[in-house]
C-alpha cells in the first residue's frame, strides 16, 4: 500500500513586485537579479497566510468533499498566529465540522516535504484515510528590505495536496538534517511581552538573515546527494526519473544539480523566475502548476525535493 496525491490547488497572491521595483528602493538591478538567481519577479501577499493557506486548499479540494478530510497539516513558518495555527485556521475557512485534528509543521523550506511523509506515516499506519497537507509561507512579513542579497529572492504562496492510500504514489523518502553551526539560516523570534520577574524583553524586530554562499552550497551538496540516494536505493537511474519538482531558491542551484546527475536542466521543472522562493510553498506550488498543465502526466516517476533553514532537507520518489 503506499499513499497517493490525488488532488493539488495553489494560490498566488495578485500583488506582483519585479527586479525593477526592488532597483526603485535599494542598490541593485534586474540584470543582477536575473543573472545570479534567474528571478525576475515575485508575489506579495496583501492579506494573511491563512487566506493563501486557505485558497490553495479550496483550489485542492474542488472535486473533494470537505467533511472527507481526516486530518489537516500546514508546513509554514511565518502562520499569522503561533494560535491558532494554520491549520486551523484552513480549517476554519473550509469549515469542517467534524472533530479532525489540525496541526502546523515547521522545517522551514523543507516543511512541505517532511508534511508530506508525516501524512504518508499516518496513512500507511491507517490512522488517517485522507490527510490534506498546505504548504504556505508570507516571507515578505519577515524580510529586511534593506539587505539587498536576502530581500529579492523571496516570495509569497501557498500549494497544497489531497492524499489517500492507493497501489501507487509514495514509493520512498529521505528526510534529513545537519547542524546550522554558522547560523546561515535565521529567523529569531522577538520578544513578546516584558517578564517583571526576568530579563527586560529586547522588543526588537528580528528579519529573516541569511548567509547565501553557505546555504548555496550546502543546496547543492544535499540536492545532488538526497536524490543519488533515492535512485541508488530504489535501483533506479536518472533517466527512471520524468522530472524533479525542487524547491525553488535560485536557478543557478538547480543547473549546477542536474549537471552534478549528469541530466539535462530541463529535468529540473521550473517557476522561480515568476514567485522567487516561495519556502513551504515551492514544491506544492510548482507541482501543481505541472500536473493542471500536464506537464507531469499520470504513471510519471518524480523526485520532490526541498532544504532549507535548520539546516534540514528532503526528498521523496512518487509515481503520480
Ligand atoms: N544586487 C546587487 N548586488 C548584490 C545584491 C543585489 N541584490 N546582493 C548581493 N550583491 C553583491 C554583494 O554585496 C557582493 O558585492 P561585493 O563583492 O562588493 O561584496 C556581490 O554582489 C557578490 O555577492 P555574493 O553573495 O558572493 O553573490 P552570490 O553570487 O553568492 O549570490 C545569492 C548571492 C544570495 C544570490 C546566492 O548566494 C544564493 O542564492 N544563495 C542561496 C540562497 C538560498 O537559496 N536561500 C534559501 C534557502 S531555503
Amino acid at each position: 500500500m503506499k499513499t497517493r496525491i490525488i488532488a493539488s490547488g495553489s494560490y498566488l497572491p495578485s500583488k506582483v513586485v519585479t527586479n525593477d521595483d526592488f532597483a526603485k528602493i535599494m542598490d541593485t538591478s534586474d540584470e543582477w537579479i536575473s543573472q545570479r538567481t534567474g528571478i525576475k519577479e515575485r508575489r506579495f501577499e496583501e492579506d494573511s497566510n491563512a487566506h493563501m493557506a486557505s485558497y490553495a486548499a479550496i483550489k485542492a479540494l474542488e472535486n473533494i468533499d470537505y467533511e472527507s478530510i481526516d486530518c489537516i497539516i500546514a508546513a509554514t513558518y511565518t502562520p499569522d498566529s503561533y494560535i491558532p495555527g494554520l491549520a486551523a485556521e484552513v480549517r476554519k475557512t473550509l469549515n469542517i465540522r467534524r472533530p479532525i485534528p489540525t496541526f502546523d509543521l515547521n522545517a522551514a523550506c523543507s516543511g512541505f516535504i517532511f508534511a508530506l511523509e508525516t501524512a504518508n506515516a499516518y496513512i500507511k499506519a491507517k490512522i488517517y484515510k485522507r490527510i490534506l497537507v498546505v504548504g504556505s509561507d508570507m516571507n515578505s512579513k519577515t524580510l529586511d528590505f534593506t539587505d539587498r542579497s536576502t530581500s529579492i529572492l523571496f516570495g509569497d504562496g501557498a500549494g497544497a495536496v489531497v492524499l489517500e492510500a492507493s497501489d501507487k504514489g509514495i514509493i520512498d523518502t529521505i528526510l534529513g538534517g545537519e547542524i546550522d553551526r554558522d547560523s546561515s539560516l535565521s529567523l529569531k523570534v522577538s520578544d513578546m511581552q516584558t517578564n517583571p520577574f526576568t530579563k527586560d524583553a529586547l522588543n526588537k524586530v528580528e528579519y529573516f538573515e541569511m548567509n547565501g554562499s553557505e546555504v548555496f552550497k550546502f543546496a547543492v551538496r544535499v540536492v545532488n546527494k538526497t536524490i543519488k540516494d533515492l535512485l541508488t536505493r530504489n535501483k533506479l537511474s536518472i533517466d527512471d526519473i520524468d522530472y524533479v519538482v525542487s524547491h525553488q531558491a535560485n536557478q543557478r542551484i538547480l543547473n549546477m544539480a542536474a549537471r552534478s546527475l549528469k541530466t539535462s536542466k530541463d529535468k529540473f521543472l521550473t517557476n522561480l523566475e515568476y514567485y522567487g522562493n516561495t519556502s513551504s510553498a515551492s514544491v506544492p506550488i510548482l507541482l501543481d502548476e505541472s500536473l493542471r498543465k500536464g506537464i507531469i502526466k499520470e504513471n510519471a516517476k518524480i523526485i520532490v525535493i526541498a532544504f532549507g533553514g535548520g539546516l534540514s532537507y528532503g526528498a521523496s520518489l512518487i509515481e503520480i
